[in-house]
């Protein structure tokens, strides 16, 4: 039988580069001693209102059909949180719930280009970007980034063409946690109106950058900008899959068509528990970011003067890069070799771009304990590999 051209759009790039964080988890389920430090999944309690709340409602009977874009009164609280957060006014016709930040994406994608149109993409890319962006038959242009994971506009100006339609990046980035600057959202809006490009800005991080915002161009270009995020990872709350898009008001009536076809509604006692997440103190949020700041002391603390290894500071967020070129090896090489020996699993820097193919990237939203192993062992592995050039 044949599968639609479709299936060969969607298919990863970057299977190799997950390898170890399988095998990993696998070793992991049947009681082995593994550190898992190869994805973004913070083993917080999750917050007991938002439990309390989902439990609640579905004993209630909160089990049938809802609204294709998500119940009104969560669109409203989104649209508060999206105000707070950027200062665009919106309201709830704005806003579209979904199922999780990647969902949302998706649906971005599907709803702004199409064959022959090319979608621009900051590297260091997440690594679900390229087949959610060809999902739509668009063309992925990837534009590089400088040594230091910042933004070059000068290359995003350079690699539009009269087929560009839309630029994605994440703010914070996943993996680098560059957060984009004032000055840069000045430069890539300036460009977004002269091009008459689409703008959708992956805020899955914001929770976690100082404050909980980051510049951004909302307000600026309410009427090309797209603005995603979700629970996942402000709230630590990834399992839920609440998320959502922010956007002019004919961009969610695309987007609900599309949720008609593909969810029609998504349950009630998670949009129920999801409004809990967003209406109640912010509590939650500032325990993640709390978390993710700690642990980033203590891991470019704990790595310093590692042989052969220099931590990349990231702006925000849960992720570390690591460069490992000064043990001789590639990230791949590197992820490997420190699994098999000390039963570490970090991911390829490699997964998000060539340029990150002699980095590896590292979760430390963990807690302090097993951290503080983590690098024990990784600093004994460092210590076995070729002398720094
Ligand atoms: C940059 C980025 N965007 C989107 C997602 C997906 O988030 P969600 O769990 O809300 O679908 C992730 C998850 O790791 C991410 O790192």
């Amino acid at each position: 039988m044949k599968f639609s051209a479709l299936v060969d759009r969607i298919q990863g790039e970057s299977v190799a580069a997950w390898s170890i964080h399988a095998q990993a988890r696998e070793a992991q389920q049947r009681g082995e001693d593994v550190i898992v430090l190869s994805i973004g999944d913070p083993e917080l309690e999750t917050p007991a209102p938002v439990l309390n709340r989902a439990i609640e409602t579905l004993r209630a009977g909160d089990i049938r059909y809802t609204p294709a874009a998500g119940r009104y009164a969560l669109r409203a609280a989104i649209g508060e949180q999206h105000r707070r957060r950027s200062g665009q006014e919106v309201d709830a016709e704005n806003v579209i719930f979904l199922s999780g930040a990647q969902n949302a994406l998706f649906a971005a994608s599907m709803c702004i280009a199409g064959p022959g149109d090319e979608v621009l993409a900051l590297q260091p890319l997440y690594p679900s970007y390229p087949a959610t962006i060809r999902a739509s038959g668009a063309h992925l242009v990837r534009v590089p980034c400088t040594a230091g994971f910042r933004p070059d506009l000068g290359k995003l100006e350079a690699a539009i063409t009269a087929r560009s339609r839309a630029l994605f990046f994440a703010t914070p980035n996943n993996p680098s946690g560059v957060i984009l600057s004032e000055e840069d959202m000045k430069v890539i809006g300036e460009l977004a109106r002269r091009y008459s490009l689409w703008i959708v800005a992956d805020e899955v991080y914001a929770g976690l950058a100082p404050e909980g915002r980051v510049p951004g161009l909302a307000c600026r270009l309410p009427e090309q900008v797209v603005t995603v995020s979700s629970l996942s990872k402000s709230h630590s709350l990834p399992g839920l899959r609440a998320g959502w898009m922010v956007g002019p008001k004919a961009l969610v009536k695309h987007a609900e068509a599309l949720s008609m076809c593909m969810l029609f509604g998504l349950p009630g006692f998670i949009q129920e528990a999801a409004l809990t997440a967003l209406q109640g103190p912010n509590a939650p949020e500032l325990r993640v970011r709390e978390l993710c700041t700690v642990r980033r002391g203590t891991l470019l603390q704990g790595l310093a003067g590692a042989r052969g290894l220099r931590c990349c500071v990231p702006d925000a967020g849960m992720f570390a890069l690591i460069d490992v070129g000064g043990t001789g090896l590639s990230g791949y090489d590197f992820m490997r070799g420190l699994f098999n020996a000390e039963r570490v699993s970090v991911l390829d820097g490699g997964a998000f771009g060539e340029e990150l193919r002699g980095f590896v990237r590292l979760c430390f939203a963990t807690d302090e304990a097993t951290l503080s192993e983590a690098m024990l062992r990784i600093r004994r592995f460092a210590q076995t590999l070729g002398r720094p050039s």
